[in-house]
């Protein structure tokens, strides 16, 4: 772990419009500069760094983030490797804090086990190329397959010998502890002694993201059907198989290129497609996608193209796994393979630029490709083809992008000649539902929205609304959004009195009491007891208060630059986002131009509705209580609670309309 003195270090050097400056032409323009976005394709700049910030974000895409940050998605690094980046441009020195002992075991334990597979994948490789039954069995396979040399070497394939115990005892000897030979997968433990996993097998090891070796695949070279024709490494605390996808350490940098995934079902098909010039290649080994898998692609390109092996079956069957990743807001495309072809038998019977040739002009669209294969089966049979609609509709339902839901129902609606208002139709059912069952998930009471704390008890009841009107989440972020953004900044409260003095001269003058932002909201909410819902704000608002009490108020980049990213990447969430006008915010009457230009009333105003929110929540839970208790002593003392809790929202509705005239 990077110790935190040094974290802050590197936070403090790093200046954003360097930091982006090296990737992105800069222009300035007034206090900010401007670009083209590099995280997605635009003509005309909309990408915006603000120095005093510290952030940068993206008008076109969304993104946005601080240094740190963006050196994580611009290079694909992770965080200790965006902070080593930042640490070697600004010359300082990464300290790394001593680890305790627990993490200590765990981190030597993971050590430990990447160590023997690198040992051993070493092993297997000098097996393959110098022993004879290596040579003799091994080697002549992948020569007979096709595979040179260079390739061979390139994803250190090797070879285990027809043995039960050899490399075990090997390992063993060159002072592996059986443990580990056990955690790892390699050896299975017979009680009073270690047999080898895979036995007269060539070897693909499997890499992490980062070129670590974290399991191996072992082919049988035989064709007999006795034994499994790969054996795989089990999982361990360092192979996840659920978050693996065999090559991706090859791939990372040409599907960043090519934007775009190619997706193969074996380890054989990537390392043919590798030698045929194709990189951006990775392989799900033989298991059907999962979420995590997509994500890992999704860190390098929204697109992905799945390589099928002809077989109407087996692509129907994957056809449940394709909508998880459309519904990960992934553009997917087939490619078909003749029948008795994989991409590896194609790749070694065809030249390099057939085979970049067939597939760019094979690639189709998944719900187009889909629609296709299943109305040929429909044809003259309109039952099945109702039910190929409702399919098709629920899979492009998955698609979080409405436009792109609108495209995809027109081409649908020509394909199938089906009218277009027909397939909106049941698309807007499905959605409809959908949403929902959401709602019945995250809601469990609804009512609707009162005009103010004192028309709570005057709800209908049990009205149906879709989200509940005193949720609190909405104020709380505006609330913070102002701390960020003008914590430092000093206003005049209405409430606080003004002082008059007589000053050297005799004359009376009048003194306004400033104080900063920060402390007038934290106070308040302090005096009335109330804390946020969000952890994360309650989190932000004690360092504030920490900070006031010894003088200091946190600047605009205070929390941007924050060590705990949870922390920074929300600050930067709020501050980057333009302050909307929800119904509720314009019905009383704050714009957006305004909030800078009248501080303390945007302040004042924003704080007594949050407070006047957090008291209806109050009335609301005081009136449930009533309806349940028949204690006599306990109803009274509610009731009294009640009416001080009404005044109260009174007086700050008061006061409300009183700054807001209206
Ligand atoms: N697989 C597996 N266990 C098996 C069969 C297959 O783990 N018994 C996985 C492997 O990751 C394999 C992938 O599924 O790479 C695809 O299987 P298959 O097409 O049969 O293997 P290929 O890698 O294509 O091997 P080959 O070309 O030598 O037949
Ligand atoms: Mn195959």
């Amino acid at each position: 772990m990077i110790k935190p003195e040094t974290i802050q270090k590197i936070f403090d050097a790093a200046r954003i419009e360097e930091v982006v400056g090296d990737f992105v032409t800069l222009k300035k323009r007034g206090v900010n500069y401007i670009g083209l976005c590099p995280f997605h394709n635009e003509k005309t700049p909309s990408f915006t760094v603000s120095p005093a910030k510290g952030i940068f974000k993206c008008f076109g895409c969304g993104k946005a983030g601080n240094a740190v940050k963006f050196v994580m998605e611009h290079e694909h690094y992770s965080y200790p490797e965006a902070l080593k980046y930042l640490a070697r441009k600004y010359g300082i020195d990464v300290e790394e804090t001593e680890l305790s002992d627990e993490e200590k075991q765990q981190m030597d334990e993971r050590e430990a086990l990447f160590a023997l597979n690198t040992f051993m994948s070493d092993y297997f490789q000098e097996q393959l190329f110098q022993s004879e039954e290596g040579k003799a069995v091994g080697l002549t396979y992948f020569k007979e397959r096709g595979f040179l040399e260079a390739t061979i070497k390139k994803f250190q394939l090797g070879y285990a010998h027809d043995a039960w115990e050899k490399y075990s005892k090997y390992a063993l000897e060159h002072g592996y502890s059986k443990d580990v030979l056990v955690k790892t997968g390699l050896s299975i433990d017979k009680g009073n002694r270690l047999m080898d996993r895979f036995r007269g097998r060539v070897m693909f090891p499997i890499h992490n993201l980062t070129g670590k070796v974290i399991g191996f695949g072992g082919r049988i070279l035989s064709s007999e059907k006795s034994t499994a024709k790969y054996v795989n490494s089990p999982e361990s605390e360092i192979y996840n198989k659920s978050k693996s996808l065999y090559g991706i350490f090859f791939a990372r940098n040409a599907i960043v290129k090519q934007d775009n995934c190619y997706l193969v079902e074996g380890y054989t098909d990537v390392i043919s497609l590798h030698q045929a010039g194709i990189e951006n290649v990775v392989a799900s080994s033989g298991t059907s996608l999962t979420e995590e898998q997509i994500k890992l692609i999704k860190r390098f390109t929204p697109n992905i193209t799945i390589l099928y092996d002809g077989d109407a079956a087996g692509i129907k069957a994957s056809f449940r796994g394709i909508d998880l990743i459309l519904y990960q807001g992934m553009n997917v495309k087939i490619v078909l393979f003749p029948d008795g072809e994989d991409p590896d038998s194609y790749a070694r019977s065809h030249t390099s630029s057939e085979l970049e040739n067939f597939i760019r002009t094979s690639a189709v669209d998944f719900i187009k490709f889909k629609t296709r294969l299943l109305l040929d089966e429909t044809l003259g049979d309109p039952v099945a083809k109702v039910t190929l609609i409702k399919d098709i509709v629920q899979t492009i339902a998955h698609i979080p992008e409405a436009i792109q839901r609108t495209v995809y129902i027109q081409e649908c609606s020509a394909m199938m000649d089906i009218p277009e208002q027909t397939l909106m139709n049941e698309l807007n059912k499905l959605l409809r539902e959908k949403y929902r069952k959401k709602l019945r998930k995250t809601t469990p009471e609804q009512q609707l929205e009162p005009e103010s704390a004192i028309d709570v008890m005057k709800q209908p009841a049990g009205r149906q609304n879709q989200i509940d009107p005193l949720d609190i989440s909405e104020h709380e972020k505006q609330i913070m959004r102002l701390l960020l953004l003008y914590g430092n900044r000093k206003i005049q409260p209405p409430d606080v009195e003004t002082e008059k003095i007589i000053d050297e001269f005799g004359k009376e003058v009048v003194v306004v009491q400033e104080e900063y932002v920060a402390k007038y909201v934290l106070t308040n909410l302090e005096n009335d007891g109330i804390t946020f819902e969000n952890k994360l704000y309650n989190q932000m608002a004690d360092e504030i208060k920490k900070m006031l009490e010894t003088g200091k108020v946190p600047d605009e980049q205070y929390f941007t630059q924050h060590m705990d990213d949870k922390i920074a990447d929300e600050a930067i969430s709020l501050i980057a986002t333009p302050y909307e006008l929800s119904s509720s915010w314009k019905k009383n009457k704050i714009y957006v131009k305004s909030e800078e230009d009248d501080l303390s009333k945007t302040v004042v105003s924003t704080l007594n509705q949050f407070r006047i929110k957090v008291i209806s929540r109050y009335l609301r839970e005081i009136t449930e209580k009533m309806k349940t208790t028949s204690d006599e002593a306990e109803i009274f003392i509610l009731q009294q609670q009640f009416f001080e809790l009404k005044k109260v929202a009174k007086e700050i509705d008061n006061e409300l309309h009183r700054i807001f005239d209206y």
